[in-house]
């Protein structure tokens, strides 16, 4: 199965990919984490990626398409994935869909996360990260049993760089224009599903599971 989680910055996309990950026994592709990944090892995608992440702008289309190629041509991705992040435009939808295409595969649901804006910035701006696996934590809603210290691996949790309070406006910005036109796209293909992402971490993976579940049958 292939599933795309849509939502706003801090609707949860990464929190319930993880979940559902576990529960499937599917790998999750998340766009951010890549460039993260990519920042911190310095490489030169890492470089070219941070001068629009730092800002809260969108990594330019084709950038982002390779690298979701690459890491959808891993063996791990054979039987499905779990895509948090990605696609963001219109034209990395149809991206995405070629990519897929000549795999026979297709995307089966999107699941759309539906969080109001003044809870998105409650969320981002008590958010911690574990450095070593991106592991998420909250420290009010979602916190790590001991401080600091992620609960699944030990590694340090640590503030992301682009949680300003003025590149989280900005990204919740970047999503109204250029995001959110995708929840049409897809509700035009009949493959939309809306979750209410205003509820608990554990109400709103249910709700995403009986999503997934209803698509598969
Ligand atoms: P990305 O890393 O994808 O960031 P984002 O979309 O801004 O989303 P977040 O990761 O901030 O939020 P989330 O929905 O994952 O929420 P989370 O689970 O953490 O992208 C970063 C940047 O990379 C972009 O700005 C862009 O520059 C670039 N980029 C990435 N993909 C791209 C693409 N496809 N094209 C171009 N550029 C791209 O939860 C948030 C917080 O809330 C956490 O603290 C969590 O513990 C808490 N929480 C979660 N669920 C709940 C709940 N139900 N109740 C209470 N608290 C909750
Ligand atoms: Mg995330
Ligand atoms: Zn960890």
């Amino acid at each position: 199965m292939d599933i795309v989680l849509l939502g706003a910055p801090g609707a949860g996309k990464g929190t319930q990919a993880e979940l559902l990950a576990e529960w499937l026994s599917l790998p999750t592709v998340s766009s951010g984490v890549l460039f993260r990944e990519a920042m911190d090892a310095g490489t030169p995608l890492g470089r070219r990626a941070k001068e629009f992440i730092d800002r809260g702008e969108l990594v330019p289309d084709e950038v982002t398409v390779d690298m979701i190629a690459e890491r959808l041509s891993r063996p791990d991705c054979a039987n499905g994935v779990i895509l948090d992040g990605f696609p963001r435009t219109v034209a990395q939808a149809r991206a995405l869909e070629d990519l897929l295409g000549r795999m026979g595969r297709q995307v089966d649901v999107v699941a759309y996360i539906e969080v109001p804006t003044e809870v998105l910035l409650q969320r981002l701006s008590g958010r911690w990260t574990c450095s070593q696996c991106g592991a998420v934590y909250h420290e009010t809603f979602n916190p790590e049993a001991v401080e600091g210290v992620c609960d699944s691996c030990g590694g340090k949790l640590v503030q992301r760089e682009d949680d300003t309070p003025e590149v989280q406006r900005r990204r919740i910005e970047v999503y109204n224009e250029r995001t959110a036109p995708l929840i049409a796209y897809y509700r035009e293909q009949g493959i939309l599903s809306e979750v209410d992402g205003d509820q608990g971490v554990e109400a709103v993976q249910h709700d995403l599971r009986a999503v997934i579940h209803a698509a598969r049958s």
